[in-house]
């Protein structure tokens, strides 16, 4: 079966209603493509204000993280039930940020990661190697491994969206070459076949992330194992459409 093409906008802790309206619309007023998934996750005061904006059903708004709690005495947290409250559908978890410096390791990333699907939202799950793990060779070891907490508390992978993010491509311009990118989801595609079977290993969507943008975007499109992009940076400029269009 053919895997919907899928663009996460990860605006990070960016952005205004101005600066957000903007986006928005942009998409709203563009000829996108037919077989695009796009979620913007904005900063978490603005999730309802985005979701107001939306005009295209392709079009959908994610948190940046929630808590493994649904309500209670958790200062500072975000409720998956508030936050679909406001219309938000998905959520993104294990983010590299999230796991340095805020320091949420694979336990704790999967046990959210069961909790916001058992609350029925979408989940965009990142895995991703350091650059010492990468030079040491260990980056299938390392995303393996962040996979295997999550598979041990989650059964159902339906409604799991994987991204790909080596962290040393995050930010810095300097995007994993295609070619690897594919070796790796590949890689990551066969280990869930071989714990999950071949029909949800086939069916689940693989992003890559990290200075993804209007300019590299196109060396991908004929990358198989490669279902889309979780897009930073450039998800707050108008290349972001040209990256959402990539597979036109
Ligand atoms: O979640 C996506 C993000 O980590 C990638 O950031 O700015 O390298 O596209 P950026």
């Amino acid at each position: 079966m053919a895997r919907t093409f899928f663009v996460g906008g990860n605006f990070k802790l960016n952005g205004s209603k101005a600066s957000i309206k903007e986006i928005v619309e942009r998409l709203n007023n563009a000829d996108l493509a037919e077989n695009v998934q796009v979620v913007l996750c904005p900063p978490a005061p603005y999730l309802d204000y985005t979701v107001s904006l939306l005009k295209k059903s392709q079009l959908a708004v994610g948190a940046q993280n929630t808590y493994l709690k649904a309500s209670g005495a958790y200062t500072g947290e975000n409720s998956v039930e508030q936050i679909q409250e406001l219309g938000a559908k998905w959520v993104i978890l294990g983010h590299s940020e999230r796991r340095t410096l805020f320091h949420e390791d694979d336990k704790f990333v999967a046990e959210k990661t069961k909790f916001a699907l058992d609350q029925g939202a979408g989940v965009i799950l990142c895995i991703g190697e350091t650059l010492e793990e990468k030079k040491a060779g260990k980056t299938l070891e390392v995303v393996e491994r962040q996979l295997t907490a999550v598979l041990a508390e989650v059964k159902d992978w339906t409604n799991v969206v994987i991204a790909y993010e080596p962290v040393w491509a995050i930010g810095t311009g300097l995007a994993a070459t295609a070619e690897d990118a594919q070796d790796i989801h590949k890689s990551i595609r066969k280990f869930l076949a071989a714990k999950l079977g071949d029909k949800v290993a086939e069916e689940i969507r693989i992003l890559y992330g990290g200075s993804a943008n209007g300019s590299n975007v196109a060396s991908f499109k004929d990358k198989v194992d490669v279902d889309g992009f979780l897009v930073g940076g450039a998800s707050l400029k108008p290349e972001f459409v040209d990256i959402v269009n990539s597979r036109k």
